[in-house]
């Protein structure tokens, strides 16, 4: 069995180190708190590594990655993982989504009820000395509004929670559907501004992101409500520290309970000078449950997919081919070979690729993906680019890589639906243009469950595509079919299949299977042959 190497760079718990132990064919090594310069210097000797925040994964880090070929975080938020640099190198970056949800979410509840009655400074002031019970007045949650930045796993059990302390709930999330806030009883606002001018309290549950870091400065907090409360248990940066601070101490803002910092730890923030502001450091998911929910998650996803069994969670794939119905695997393998088909009887630098789905077998909601990936392209699509690019890139070309590859080399990528496309109801069309021509390829799959190609440009073909092939255009006259026959048979080379197509306009498309390998002498002779037009050896 292949042996696999794992290294844990922060602290994460034993369940899950004990998964990856008892696989059988796994080694693990745990250096928590490891250097970024030791680290990178040792990355490429392990198969995975598996971080939480403590550990910054960056292009830098990831330059070369030797053996490396999963990135696994033990937890939710992968702002810590530069997930383009991973993609481009091949790497699979997955994360334990749901692993850590409730300790989250049951923090936030605490951090609310601190920041409303001040407990964390009443705590610190008896145990000082005082008896002030005047000092800590607090609100109470009780037909208080609660807004909700970010609907996603954390912001609806909050929400849930929320409820039963009698609190009306709205949210703004620009990502989720109505129905799912209805489902809640929240009320989902299209606009931020709606929801800071309302709510007593706000919590946010976004990722960070280039839309959501400093989503709260200045001019938000003076939309907000005089007295508000601000609770940010998800990510350091969402409301900008500068202006809190000062919202906290001109008593805009009542009180604020923050878990998350723009830099962790917050060494010299000012922030922990004011008495308004209820800290915990990063704790979110500091619950024995919620450690060993992410710990276990992570083990069991690079368990499987180090042993090549299907895994959840990939952030950067996606798609899994095994997630698709089998009549639809076979259209994804067809659709790649279309492509490496394509690049190899195309001339000239590619501008666009163009996909079209044909039929009512392509459900959107079958190709839909649920991860946050920088693309949005279905699985036929990423399969095809992959075939057409792994035919002339020194690069190992992946699922993962394929879409960044195309959009480095300025190619332009289209996907496109229709009901029926020529004579057929299932297809699947490929179409690329470079800047000397335009190809397109189309194949379908019949009762026989094979992958066909049915289309190439104008011509209609029934091919099987797997193989050597040498495929060829000349002007449709006598003898070049016999000629092509006897060089092959002078050479022995056995012809295993010949698919022949005619145009109107007097050309003629051939596909001959072939059971030997082509030299080049024998397809330079094919290629002097009267009335070729062009001559290529494919190999699909
Ligand atoms: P999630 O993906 O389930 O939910 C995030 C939600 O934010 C999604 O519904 C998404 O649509 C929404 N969103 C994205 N951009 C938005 C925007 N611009 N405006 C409004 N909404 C937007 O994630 P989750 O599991 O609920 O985690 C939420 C956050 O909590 C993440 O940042 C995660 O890293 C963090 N987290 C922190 C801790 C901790 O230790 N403090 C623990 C777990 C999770
Ligand atoms: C997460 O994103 O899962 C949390 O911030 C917890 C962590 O980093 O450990």
């Amino acid at each position: 069995m292949e042996k696999f190497k794992v290294l844990i760079t922060d602290h994460i718990a034993e369940e899950g180190v004990k998964i990856l132990l008892d696989s059988g064919n796994i080694e693990v090594e745990e250096k928590p708190g490891i250097s970024h310069d030791e680290l990178k210097k040792i990355i490429g000797d392990y198969d995975a590594i598996i971080t939480r925040s403590g550990t910054t994964v960056t292009a830098d880090l990831l330059e070369n990655p030797g053996k490396l070929k999963i990135i696994g975080r033990a937890g939710v938020g992968l702002d810590n993982v530069d997930i383009e640099a991973a993609s481009k190198k091949g790497i699979i970056v997955m994360n334990a989504p749901t692993g850590n949800t409730l300790a989250a979410t049951e923090l936030t509840m605490g951090m609310m009820l601190a920041a409303a009655r001040k407990i964390p400074a009443a705590n610190n002031s008896l145990k000082n000395g005082e008896w002030n019970r005047k000092k800590f007045m607090g609100i109470q949650l009780f037909n208080k509004t609660l807004g909700i930045v970010g609907l996603g796993r954390i912001g609806s059990n909050v929400a849930i929670r929320a409820k039963s302390f009698g609190m009306k709930i709205v949210a703004y999330d620009p990502y989720i559907k109505k129905s799912k806030a209805d489902s809640l009883g929240v009320t989902l606002f299209e606009k931020l501004e709606d929801l800071l001018k309302i709510s007593d309290i706000i919590t946010f549950h976004t990722p960070l992101t280039k839309e959501t870091k400093n989503m709260i400065t200045k001019k938000q907090i003076e939309m907000m409500k005089d007295g508000v409360i601000l609770v940010n248990c998800a990510r350091g940066g969402i409301i900008n520290e500068d202006d809190l601070y000062e919202a906290l101490k001109s008593g805009k803002v009542f009180t604020a309970a923050i878990d998350v910092f723009e830099k962790e730890p917050p060494k010299g923030n000012k922030l922990l000078e004011l008495d308004n502001l209820f800290v915990t450091p990063h704790i979110g998911a500091n619950t024995e449950e919620g450690q060993k929910g992410v710990a276990v998650i992570i083990a069991e996803q690079i368990v499987n997919a180090l042993q090549g069994k299907s895994y959840m969670n990939a952030v950067n794939i996606p798609f899994m081919k095994s997630q698709l119905p089998l009549d639809l695997q076979i259209y994804f393998e067809l659709i790649e070979k279309i492509g490496k088909l394509a690049a190899q009887t195309i001339k000239g630098r590619p501008d666009e690729i163009k996909i079209t789905l044909v039929g009512e077998k392509f459900e959107e909601d079958i190709c839909e993906r649920t991860f946050d990936t920088p693309f949005s392209y279905q699985p036929f699509t990423i399969a095809a680019i992959k075939g057409f690019l792994e035919v002339s890139m020194q690069e190992t070309v992946s699922y993962i890589n394929a879409p960044y590859f195309a959009k480095d080399r300025s190619i332009n990528v289209v996907e496109s639906k229709r009901e029926v496309y020529d004579k057929y109801n299932d297809l699947l069309v490929f179409e690329v243009v470079t800047d000397k021509e335009k190809r397109v390829i189309a194949g379908t799959v019949f009762n026989d469950n094979e992958g066909r190609i049915v289309l190439f440009d104008d011509f209609r073909l029934d091919i099987i595509p797997k193989g050597t092939f040498i495929y060829f255009r000349n002007y449709d006259r006598p003898g070049v079919i016999g000629k092509v026959g006897t060089i092959l048979g002078s050479n022995n080379i056995n012809i295993a299949g010949f698919e022949l197509a005619r145009q109107s306009g007097g050309e003629a498309l051939a596909f001959v299977s072939v059971d030997n390998q082509i030299t080049e002498e024998v397809l330079n002779e094919i290629k002097k042959i009267d009335g070729m037009i062009e001559a290529n050896v494919v190999e699909i």
